[in-house]
């Protein structure tokens, strides 16, 4: 049996929080896409951490966790955040293991994420530059290096091949910069890692799953920038959605059982493209401060805005999601006014499906009301408690979406997730 935690906008929602949480309910926690572009918070013992490829289940004793082969691997990220971890007290050695098919982010994937940005100008994607599309590109097209490879004696030739295609690439994008400090530390990290427990990760998962362990797939980004079905062009290289779990795990579909999707209350993306409820003005900026909505991985503000419901529909309905977790709902306590997007208006016509593309049409969110409940939640636990004008808030986004807010996050902290039974 395998659950899913996925993010259902454009990332950020508070997965991280959400899964560590979650985690002593499961035995194993899996990654099963993305890679260090990915910033998941956790407070442990009130202490913040940021865990970009490590699964948010590492600081459970008892819990498995696995860097499944759909991630795209960085080892310089991969040997700094294990640092950080066992700076927690965490045996990090003992609880992670890592897929021999999951790909290898080179130094020269993140130069050529950085020079392919460039290039675009003013029509960048506003990737994290940690080298993402690059690496799955070698990875469609046949050319990449995994982590099995890294225990093969003919590595190093390999490397020195592609690093050779990738220099040609990068002479055309006229990127001279020069990347030897990455590679001295790069190789320092393939070091390191040699001595992880490096698994067949897809028998590793189905003996357990057969065993009647029970396993939380943890999703990165989030539905809106999944490679497929997201804001295309500006997404990242991935399925984010529940059937990645599948490719990126080596789980069959009949395996999967509850799909949590995580929502912020409101929304914000981070980088360029598509945003129909952005505010650009005095209440996106409360919205950024009051949310500290600063991104975890690169510090760049958040775009922010009222949550979109058309938006959230559609991806409960490509995630088949059985359960909703809102996120967040404390940053509203002091507005006055909310609003939810019901459907976007294109060219005159109203419509409630997300258009195939959103970035070259001009986007009207067509806005419904509420009134503020002007109080803290932050230190409430019972969803009885919470006050009549947010259960009025949530019911609403229950019936549009037909699908259950089942538990409301009203802070950072481990505790603060209120279950609405
Ligand atoms: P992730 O990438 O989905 O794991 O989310 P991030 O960690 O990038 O961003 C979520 C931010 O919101 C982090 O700073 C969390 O500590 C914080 N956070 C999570 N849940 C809540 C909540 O319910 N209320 C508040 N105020 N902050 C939260
Ligand atoms: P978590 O897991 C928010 C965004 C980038 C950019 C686009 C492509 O923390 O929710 P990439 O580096 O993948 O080539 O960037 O996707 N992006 C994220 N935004 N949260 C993330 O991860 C993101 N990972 C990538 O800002 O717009
Ligand atoms: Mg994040």
């Amino acid at each position: 049996m395998v659950d899913v935690i996925l993010g259902l906008q454009w990332g950020d929602e508070g997965k991280g929080k959400i899964v560590d949480f979650f985690a002593p309910r499961y035995d194993l926690i899996a990654r099963f896409q993305g890679g260090p572009n990915a910033g998941h918070t956790l407070y442990v013992n009130d202490k913040k951490i940021v865990l970009h490829q490590i699964p948010s289940g590492i600081f459970h004793e008892k819990t498995t966790n696995l860097i499944g082969n759909g991630v795209v691997l960085d080892p310089v990220t991969l040997k700094r955040e294990c640092n950080s971890v066992a700076a927690f007290g965490v045996d990090y050695r003992k609880n992670l293991y890592i897929s021999q098919r999951a790909h290898l982010i080179l130094p020269t994937h993140r130069a050529l994420d950085k020079a392919s940005e460039t290039s675009k100008g003013h029509e960048k994607i506003g990737s994290t530059l940690k080298g993402i599309g690059p690496a799955y590109m070698d990875k469609t097209g046949r050319n990449g290096l995994r982590v099995g490879d890294l225990l093969d004696k003919s590595f190093t030739t390999q490397y020195i091949k592609l690093r050779l295609k990738h220099q040609k690439l990068l002479d055309g994008l006229n990127f001279h910069e020069d990347i030897s400090e990455w590679e001295e530390e790069f190789f320092e990290a393939l070091e390191f890692m040699r001595s992880f427990k490096i698994v067949n990760g897809e028998y590793f998962i189905n003996e357990r799953i057969s065993q009647g362990k029970k396993v939380l797939a943890e999703g990165a980004q989030g539905s809106m920038l999944d490679v497929d079905f997201g804001t295309f062009p500006f997404v990242t290289s991935s399925n984010t959605i529940s059937a990645g779990v599948c490719s990126g795990l080596g789980v069959a579909p009949q395996l999967i059982r509850d799909v949590i999707g995580v929502s912020k209350a409101y929304c914000t993306r981070v980088g360029s493209g598509p945003f129909p409820t952005e505010l650009e003005d005095e209440t996106g900026e409360e919205l950024r401060k009051t949310g500290s909505e600063f991104g975890a991985t690169t510090g760049r503000p958040r775009r922010c805005g009222w949550i979109d419901l058309v938006a959230l529909k559609f991806a409960c309905m490509i995630n088949g999601v059985t359960k909703i977790v809102m996120t967040k709902a404390d940053v509203l306590d002091a507005f006055k006014e909310l609003k939810v997007c019901t459907a976007y208006e294109v060219n005159g016509q109203k419509t409630t499906e997300v258009p195939f593309q959103m970035s070259r049409l001009p986007i009207v969110p067509v806005l419904e009301s509420f009134e503020g409940w002007k109080s803290d939640i932050t230190s409430l636990k019972n969803y009885n408690n919470l006050p009549a004008r947010m259960k009025e808030y949530v019911d609403f986004i229950n019936k549009f979406l037909g699908v259950k807010v089942a538990f409301i996050s009203n802070g950072p902290g481990r505790d603060q997730l209120i279950e609405n039974l």
